[in-house]
């Protein structure tokens, strides 16, 4: 059976471009896959450094993948510093892993431009890390949305070199998976670029009601189009192609038709999108406060998934070992 490997970074609270860049998918495939999710804490370091940090948001992000309806009698759901054969395959591969190909990483720079007091060899490492990851369980498909093709493509480099330089068939080269094809990226609202936490543009799943329509009602537009049929700039093609994420597509056709004919009026779109964002993940607002009160249930889970994981990836790293000789 194929096998699914995905991860988050426990930096804050899910919001809309994970659940639908990531989690949607993970739903998807755990009926029909072998699955593992978990929360990539070692990860988090790299920019969050701070114990508070990792402890509290671990627990948050473990409640809202059982609110958005990860099972965890299907899929193994763990934190990635539950399984430290993760750290021992990361170090065989950071060994075949070149500064100069590590260095080329966007994210890196990216990072490494906005932390300049802290160009951590962490964040140097963070795409070996994620292919250690990914490759402790020999995945074939991991769902993440398009902000992680990068790390996915280091990832497979590091599976065929591997591969290449013991001469073996270890590991499988995995694919990043999106249902119906393309990667996902959920824009920002604020005129440009992706949503994210570092952005501070996110809508998160646990935001009420308010602070969803303060948020929505904030985003950025224009004076509107003057020729009908006209090229939708940045900021106004992100609102629409949020409502064609989260509205109806009746929605989506009422007001592709009003902008097309120049007779729309962003505060009627944003207020209907942002009732649409509140049906959407105002149920799962609700299981999350639920999840979050019950920590012996979630305890449990990620006790099981943790077991669950350690199995798979102990399979593997003896693998590994005996491969480079390591009897
Ligand atoms: P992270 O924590 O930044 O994001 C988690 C997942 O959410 C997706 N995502 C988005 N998708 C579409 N639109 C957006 N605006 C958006 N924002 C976030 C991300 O693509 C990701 O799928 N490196 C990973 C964590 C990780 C991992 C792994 C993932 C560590 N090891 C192994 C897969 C396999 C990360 O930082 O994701």
């Amino acid at each position: 059976m194929e096998i699914v490997v995905s991860g988050i970074r426990p930096t804050g609270n899910l919001h809309l471009g994970n659940y639908f860049g990531a989690v949607k998918n993970f739903l998807r495939l755990q009926d029909e896959y072998k699955c593992f999710f978990f929360i990539a804490n070692w990860h988090s370091l790299t920019t969050h450094p701070h114990p508070g940090d990792v402890t509290n948001n671990v627990r948050k992000i473990l409640a809202e993948y059982l609110a958005c309806g990860i099972d965890p009698a299907k899929a193994a759901i763990y934190v990635q510093s539950d399984v430290k054969e993760v750290l021992e395959l990361y170090l065989f591969l950071n060994m075949n892993a070149y500064l100069g190909e590590l260095q080329r990483v966007t994210s890196f720079k990216e990072k490494a431009r906005k932390q300049p007091e802290n160009v951590n060899a962490g964040l140097l490492t963070y795409p070996t890390l994620m292919a250690a990851d990914i490759l402790i369980h020999k995945a074939h498909k991991v769902p993440v949305g398009k902000d992680q093709e990068q790390n996915m493509e280091m990832a497979r480099k590091f599976a065929r070199r591997f591969n290449t330089i013991y001469g073996v068939e270890l590991f499988p080269e995995p694919e990043s998976y999106s249902f119906g094809g393309d990667a996902v990226k959920v824009p920002g609202l604020d005129g440009s670029g992706k949503m994210g936490k570092s952005e501070g543009n996110a809508i998160y799943l646990i935001d009420d009601a308010a602070t969803i329509r303060k948020k929505v009602m904030k985003a950025v537009t224009d004076s509107g189009p003057t020729e009908p049929n006209s090229v939708k700039p940045e900021p106004i093609e992100n609102l629409f192609k949020m409502l064609q994420i989260v509205s109806s597509p009746d929605t989506y056709d009422y007001f592709n038709e009003k902008y097309n004919t120049c007779q729309v009026r962003y505060g009627d779109l944003k207020k209907q999108l942002a009732e649409d964002i509140i049906n959407f993940t105002h149920p799962i607002r609700e299981r999350i406060l639920d999840f979050a009160a019950n920590t012996d249930y979630m305890d449990k889970v990620a006790k099981e998934g943790a077991d669950k994981a350690r199995e798979s990836a102990l399979h593997t790293i003896r693998e590994v070992r005996e491969v480079i000789g390591f009897k």
